[in-house]
């Protein structure tokens, strides 16, 4: 397996429209980042992967771009994206940047021409169609945030392709001058002195030319995916970008590729593929829906240990993984596989940590996540801001398909703004996160739960997330060790074994709320076994062979 610096890295997102304002117009700016790199530093990360932070008009929070070469106004300048770069270089950190180039906004230029006439010159760089006849979309494909993928524009008769809201059309990538000009945009970045890629939708960016109909479920729209998702020229893209761009930098690139296999990520992230250096997939935290993505449910066990455990064993010495729990369209890590409870949040919090951060692959941790950060108390429809929640509200209680209750529960438990409140700095007013009133509010829980408390306990979450990273640096078995899962079977606890030569690393994790028994594997039973992290007050009892709730630890053997 070769050695390479974004597999030995931890990487940290931040969604800065939450993460620190600084100029209290309660929206987080590229100078609040700055401001707050040394704790950045102090927690031991290596990458920042910054979401979109260029112009847009914010219909869906950045990922609708209308100039990829100048930052949003409410987060700043060019000169204080310089200033940041420059300030995380010299701590020792790089900046990923995020590249949603599957859509653009409608307010682009490229888009504003575009639907100004069938024959402007930029009219391909949008897929547009004729309908299928009198106020009938081209096809029956539903966009990810509810109705029609297609929009008739008035001005010429004819619908566009949009496979999110309709204000981000989808680029017409089967265009030679949409791809020279992504690159050429993407070159701008790198010669700027960026660091990688997070790629947006980047699975989505071929679709069939045929655009056939797609299967209908639950009486909403046809789903496009089989056609529109690792399309037919996904890789021929990918590797033209690759050496068009990234082969001419030591870049990091991961790809969001939603609905990606094993066998699919081989060809996106495989080293010989030439295209990225991994992707993030989708199993673990998605397929569990009752309708849709939408569920109140608990996550099983059983099948997230088998998903992620085909990942770790399937994925090969060849391609990487992405490890995450969380991110800024996910709900909050430990309300979701743990237990925000006052008894029990913070240790199944590091309980999940352990688990994710002991496993082979280069780890995100999500803004707030090393803190603890839970779900928000959602009572009131008023209280949400994103564009998928508040469409699938409308559109699904309005078809009868779930009632106001249901839906509410729904969004308490999977809304994209459960990670999208202020990060929790102090227990001062709006958490420190702004002087003025934040654009989304504060989880009221932010008096327990905030940066400066758990700075200041060596025992917070946030010391134990230092301490998972400090471990990773120092014990190269913990990135490059083979993986096998062990006690398959059982409902509460997750545990696995990491080899690396002549070492060895036994991980277990208790998912539950209860006491978990296990008998201790050979080689790890004895003195001979050294426990690394854990995370009650003592390691556990290895001859009662018992596990607290959520209790976790993990111990490291070398054979003789
Ligand atoms: C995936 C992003 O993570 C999400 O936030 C966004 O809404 C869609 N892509 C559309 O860009």
């Amino acid at each position: 397996m070769e050695r390479k610096w974004w597999k030995e890295a931890v990487v940290y997102q931040i969604y800065p429209r939450s993460f620190q304002d600084s100029n209290g117009d309660g929206i987080g700016d590229l100078n609040g980042i700055r401001e707050r790199l040394d704790y950045l530093k102090q927690l031991g990360i290596d990458v920042i992967w910054l979401s979109p932070i260029y112009q847009s008009p914010n219909d869906d929070n950045g990922y609708d771009i209308s100039d990829y070469k100048k930052v949003m106004d409410e987060f700043g300048t060019m000169k204080d994206f310089d200033d940041l770069l420059k300030a995380a270089h010299e701590n020792g950190i790089k900046i990923l940047l995020d590249l949603v180039v599957n859509h653009t906004s409608d307010e682009h230029p490229w888009f504003l021409e575009s639907r100004k006439s069938r024959e402007n010159p930029y009219r391909d760089y949008y897929i547009w169609k004729e309908g299928k006849g009198e106020g009938e979309p081209p096809n029956n494909w539903g966009s990810c945030f509810g109705g029609s993928a297609w929009k008739l524009d008035e001005q010429t008769g004819m619908y566009y392709l949009h496979l999110f809201s309709p204000r981000q059309p989808d680029l017409n990538w089967e265009n030679e001058k949409v791809r020279k000009e992504v690159f050429e945009m993407m070159d701008w970045w790198c010669r700027k002195g960026i660091d990688g890629f997070r790629m947006d939708v980047i699975s989505m960016i071929s679709k069939d030319p045929a655009l056939p109909d797609g299967e209908v479920k639950d009486d909403l729209y046809g789903d496009f995916s089989p056609y529109a998702v690792h399309g037919p020229k996904v890789h021929t893209y990918l590797k033209e970008m690759n050496q068009k761009v990234l082969s001419n930098y030591d870049l990091m690139t991961v790809g969001e590729t939603a609905g990606v296999t094993v066998e699919e990520a081989r060809k996106y992230a495989g080293a010989r593929e030439h295209e990225l250096n991994m992707v993030f997939h989708f199993e673990h935290v998605e397929g569990d829906g009752e309708l849709l993505k939408w569920t109140d449910k608990k996550p099983d066990l059983l099948r997230l240990k088998r998903i992620l455990s085909r990942w770790q064993e399937e994925l090969g010495d060849d391609a990487w993984n992405s490890l995450y729990w969380d991110n800024h369209d996910q709900p909050r890590a430990v309300s979701r596989f743990g237990d925000d409870s006052s008894r029990y949040r913070e240790v199944s919090a590091k309980m999940l940590a352990t688990c994710l951060h002991m496993m082979r692959g280069t780890p995100y941790i999500y803004q707030g996540e090393e803190l603890g950060m839970t779900n928000f108390p959602f009572t009131e429809l008023t209280q949400f801001r994103d564009i998928e929640s508040l469409n699938a509200y409308k559109e699904l209680t309005g078809k009868g398909l779930v009632s106001h209750e249901k839906m509410m529960s729904y969004l308490r438990c999977k809304s994209r703004d459960n990670a999208r409140t202020p990060m929790q700095w102090d227990n001062g007013p709006a958490a420190g996160f702004s002087k003025g009133v934040p654009w989304i509010p504060v989880n009221p829980n932010y008096s327990e739960i905030n940066a400066k408390k758990e700075l200041a306990d060596e025992n917070s979450v946030f010391h134990y997330y230092r301490k998972l990273i400090r471990l990773r640096k120092n014990y190269k078995i913990i990135v490059y060790g083979s993986y096998q899962l062990i006690m398959k079977d059982d409902i509460r606890i997750f545990a696995y074994i990491r080899n690396l030569g002549t070492e060895k690393l036994l991980v277990l994790c208790n998912f539950s709320n209860e006491e978990a028994e296990l008998s201790f594997p050979e080689g790890f039973k004895g003195e001979e076994a050294e426990c690394l992290i854990y995370n009650y007050d003592c390691p556990p009892d290895i001859r009662q062979g018992r596990l607290r709730p959520y209790e976790a630890a993990v111990y490291y053997a070398e054979i003789k």
